[in-house]
């Protein structure tokens, strides 16, 4: 397989044997490194990390990820720049190009990430957007793997903002692997309907199925509940108004029982809001694969870097 010099947007852009590839990637490095094995694959490269938004684990995994790999990261953050604001993200993506090997982008406009992909002309990984969180989307399929030995045929359930960055991701992602998801959500935040349609043909090729329901009933059979926050980066001010939307959403030991299966496990990309889309209960009953899965992040974007940049 090989991915050398491919920017990582969304998963629309990979196909299942890719995806599978860069998981079986993440495992291999994961092990490795569980053994004190680190790689040089990114020795000599210079990766820009670029976050116009907070971060801890995406910033974090590139970081180590690629210091592992003896690469050197540099992050410019939203007040160290001018991007967009005095320089346009095409020169600001000109003269990235000209000196780093690649780029990590978190942002808000997911068009900004495109933009530098397209006139930096170094790979561009998307660390987060408004639309999409792909990188994330690795790490909770690699740990889902490890938890279940596989991912066909699984029950995902997402609980809560049915159309934002984690919603849209996690719904390509299932659709291509054959993951049968159902975005657990009132009406009025259901993805929007283009992309229903385009993950209903990946998922006519995969095998899995995808259901949209503001019904809780929606749990039933779940092998995975994933939840997210209620108000992503950028939107705080809507607070009130979701906790009214989505309090009924909200992942507790009530819904728990209504999978009807004993090992339906809960994961959360985090930051996590106790108290709101999970309980405190909840969320330290399954602390395990949720640590599981914000460990992955690392392992993963590594991955990522290594196969689209990397020397080996
Ligand atoms: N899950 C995730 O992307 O976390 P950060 O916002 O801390 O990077
Ligand atoms: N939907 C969340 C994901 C955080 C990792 C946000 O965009 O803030």
């Amino acid at each position: 397989m090989n991915l050398k010099g491919r920017s990582f947007l969304t998963l629309k852009d990979y196909s299942k044997e890719e995806i599978e590839y860069l998981l079986n990637l993440a495992a291999k490095l994961k092990k490795n490194k569980k053994n004190g094995i680190l790689g040089r694959s990114l020795k000599g490269k210079n990766i820009a990390l670029i976050f116009e938004k907070p971060s801890t684990r995406t910033r974090s995994a590139f970081t180590i990820g690629c210091i592992d790999e003896g690469g050197h990261p540099e992050y410019l953050g939203k007040d160290d720049i001018q991007l967009g604001d005095k320089e346009s993200i095409e020169d600001t993506a000109r003269v990235l190009g000209r000196m780093f090997d690649g780029i990590e982008f978190r942002g808000f406009v997911h068009e900004s990430a495109e933009k530098l992909a397209e006139y930096s002309g170094v790979p561009v990984w998307n660390g987060l957007t408004d639309n999409y969180h792909p990188t994330q989307i690795l790490a909770d399929f690699l740990t889902i793997k490890e938890h279940f030995g596989k991912l066909e045929g699984l029950k995902l359930v997402y609980a809560g903002d049915g159309r934002n960055n984690m919603a849209n991701s996690l719904l390509i992602g299932s659709a291509k692997m054959g993951i049968n998801i159902t975005i657990l959500s009132p009406k009025t935040l259901w993805p929007d309907q283009e992309l229903i349609t385009l993950c209903n043909e990946y998922a006519d090729v995969s095998g899995g199925q995808i259901k949209l329901t503001d019904n809780i009933n929606g749990v039933a059979g779940a092998d995975v509940i994933y939840t997210d926050v209620w108000c992503s980066m950028g939107e705080e001010d809507l607070v009130a108004e979701r906790i009214k939307m989505l309090a009924p959403y909200q992942v507790n030991d009530d819904m728990l029982a209504m999978t009807g299966k004993a090992h339906t496990i809960v994961l959360h990309c985090l930051p996590a809001v106790k108290g709101n889309e999970i309980t405190y209960d909840v969320f330290e009953k399954f602390a395990e694969p949720i640590f599981d899965q914000a460990e992955n992040r690392m392992h993963t974007i590594k991955a990522i870097m290594v196969a689209t940049l990397g020397d080996e």
